[in-house]
């Protein structure tokens, strides 16, 4: 069964609270978003395999260790989600960038996908999605299902905040995804934003309204 972390460090609660107050302003949101998927990313890599290597340091041999040749790629469900991948490529510089297209349609509310990338050699690399909110879970479904049927088997979901909804969409369709978040909240409005949320993300990150 897919587990749910909750991210719910001091220095993340505070974050989500800044990110969450309707009077932060876009270049604080931006970053603030930045910070926070940095956090959740250093969890969802908690697992990345190591191998020990021998190096000298000024003072003498020592026994150490490193990442093992693992590879990884980061997927950004466009647009919101490229706000996270800044935060993200701080910790694993060396991660490829795959990009997922998607929108919402305003009748049915279900992920209408607009344009795929991802790196050639996907079905080799660990996955990590990454989606500022996990809301309905229809677009994170959408997302992991091009990337399973591009060949990649070990697939993480990665988002600042999600909805109970959106967490037992994705348990349910892909029960072999972990899904890292920094807050989980009450539920989804009529509208299928997250309450209490921190609004349009997209629009707030990139100050679209
Ligand atoms: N997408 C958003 O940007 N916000 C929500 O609350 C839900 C989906």
């Amino acid at each position: 069964m897919s587990e749910l972390h909750i991210i719910d460090h001091p220095l993340v609660q505070h974050k989500m609270s800044l990110m969450r107050d309707k009077n932060t302003g876009a270049k604080e949101f931006r970053e603030l978003v930045s910070e926070v998927a940095m956090f959740i990313c250093y969890e969802a890599t908690r697992d990345l395999p190591l191998k020990e290597i021998e190096l000298e340091t000024p003072l003498a041999v020592a026994k150490t260790k490193i990442i093992s040749g693992r590879k990884l790629a980061f997927v950004p469900i466009l647009r919101a989600g490229l706000g996270m991948i800044d935060g993200v490529t701080a910790l694993v510089p060396a991660a490829k960038i795959g990009h997922i297209g998607l929108f919402r349609d305003p009748e049915t509310k279900q992920a209408v996908q607009y344009y795929s990338k991802l790196p050639e050699d996907i079905s080799e690399r660990d996955v990590i999605i990454i989606d500022p909110m996990l809301a309905t879970g229809f677009s994170a479904c959408a997302a992991i299902d091009e990337i399973k049927k591009q060949g990649a088997k070990n697939i993480k979901f990665m988002c600042i905040l999600c909805a109970p909804e959106g967490v037992e969409a994705v348990q349910k369709a892909h029960p072999d995804v972990d899904i890292y978040a920094a807050a989980q909240d009450a539920g989804l409005n009529e509208e299928k934003y997250i309450v209490p949320g921190i609004g349009d993300a997209g629009d707030r990150i990139f100050g679209t309204k």
